[in-house]
């Protein structure tokens, strides 16, 4: 089935993905040459969560393109306060604009939105699912600041498992030949099964430590997260694991000279201040190299006829079947059909990725 959506970075072929990062390079090169490129475009952005840079970047983007941005970042001040259905609010967007970008903290909602839009949508993070477009964001940082994709060890450190900055990274890493990764972070945060099979299936070498200051010294590449408090169901169990792994200038001395230190922010302790004036901090710089991704990606998706996505996944309907995973939007949205994706013997949800069998 051909589509024009951004659920997964996997959606796009490697030719497709490298299609972006030349792109986001050239508009770097030279902004002005694409200030109008999306003239009378229209970008819906619909946040139901917090966000600064995801949506100011999508926002930005579009408006550096020559388009215009509808949309809003408190669904209580839209029809979703009086119980509108995810289903009939991007009926109704999709009639609106050109493209939407869309962040929700149910997981596999873009999945579903796309369901029922006319128009691409781009998944701009659902819940601690997926966020493609940050990893788009950090593999144009990547491409830039070390020059390739590929034979990289990566540690990832802090909430693996709620951090969905951390899944969509290592899903596309993980195609990318001779990469590893090192996955700092103590036995409740650490990575969910279906993205260590992941990495199993791609013979993608990891190791799993619960010791920062141990494992920076052979990295090439440190990708630091915030513990995702509004995940948690108690303060407890986010107070116990707050301030567990904290990056300072001491920790700084046992890197590579040439590591990077990449964050998709917001930061709250992870990573002290003075951190910032090492050159190896690239965090702020990622959040820059996000927007010219974007802008790429808009591109592509509204101008270029040649840029749509097949999905050959095997799909079955099992109407009965209820998927184990409680934050899946198919707990929210009764009428979504029940699909499941087909992968030997084991069907997996087709919004969250969980498998029936968990
Ligand atoms: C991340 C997110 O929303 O998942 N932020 C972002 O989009 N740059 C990371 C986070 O909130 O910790």
């Amino acid at each position: 089935m051909k589509h024009r959506h951004v659920i997964d970075l996997e959606d796009l072929t490697f030719a497709q993905l490298q299609q972006v990062i030349e792109l986001a390079g050239k508009i770097k090169a030279d902004p002005s040459k694409y200030s109008h490129v999306c003239d009378g475009k229209i970008l819906a952005t619909l946040f139901y969560e917090p966000s600064t840079r995801t949506q100011m970047s999508f926002q930005t983007a579009m408006l550096r393109l020559g388009g215009k941005t509808i949309g809003f970042d408190n669904p209580m001040n839209s029809s979703v306060a009086k119980g509108e259905s995810l289903k009939d609010t991007i009926t109704v967007v999709s009639g609106y604009a050109d493209i939407i970008a869309m962040r929700n903290p149910i997981e596999g909602a873009a999945k579903a939105a796309s369901l029922y839009s006319s128009v691409p949508v781009i998944n701009a993070g659902d819940g601690g699912h997926l966020h493609p477009t940050q990893t788009l964001t950090d593999i144009v940082t990547l491409h830039n600041e070390k020059g390739r994709l590929n034979h990289l060890k990566i540690g990832l450190c802090g909430d693996l498992k709620n951090g969905r900055t951390v899944h969509s990274l290592i899903k596309t890493m993980s195609h990318f030949e001779g990469n590893s990764f090192v996955l700092i972070s103590t036995p409740e945060l650490s990575v969910p099964d279906y993205i260590k099979e992941i990495m199993i299936k791609s013979g993608c070498e990891f190791t799993e430590s619960q010791n920062l200051k141990d494992s920076i010294s052979d990295l090439d590449v440190l990708y630091m997260t915030r513990i995702q408090q509004e995940r948690f169901s108690s303060k407890e169990e986010y107070e116990a694991q707050k301030g567990v792994y904290i990056l300072d200038k001491e920790k700084m001395s046992l890197a590579k000279k040439d590591m990077i230190v990449l964050h998709p922010l917001p930061r709250v302790d992870e990573i002290t201040v003075e951190v910032d004036d090492d050159p190896r901090a690239c965090y702020f710089k990622q959040a820059v190299y996000g927007m010219y991704g974007r802008m790429a990606l808009i591109i592509l998706l509204l101008e270029d006829s040649n840029y749509f996505f097949h999905d050959n996944k095997t799909k079955v309907i099992v109407k009965d079947a209820v998927c184990p995973n409680e934050r899946c939007i198919t707990h929210r949205e009764s009428y979504l059909p029940k699909a499941f994706v087909k992968s030997g013997s084991q069907l997996f949800c087709d919004y969250c990725d969980h498998s029936l069998d968990s």
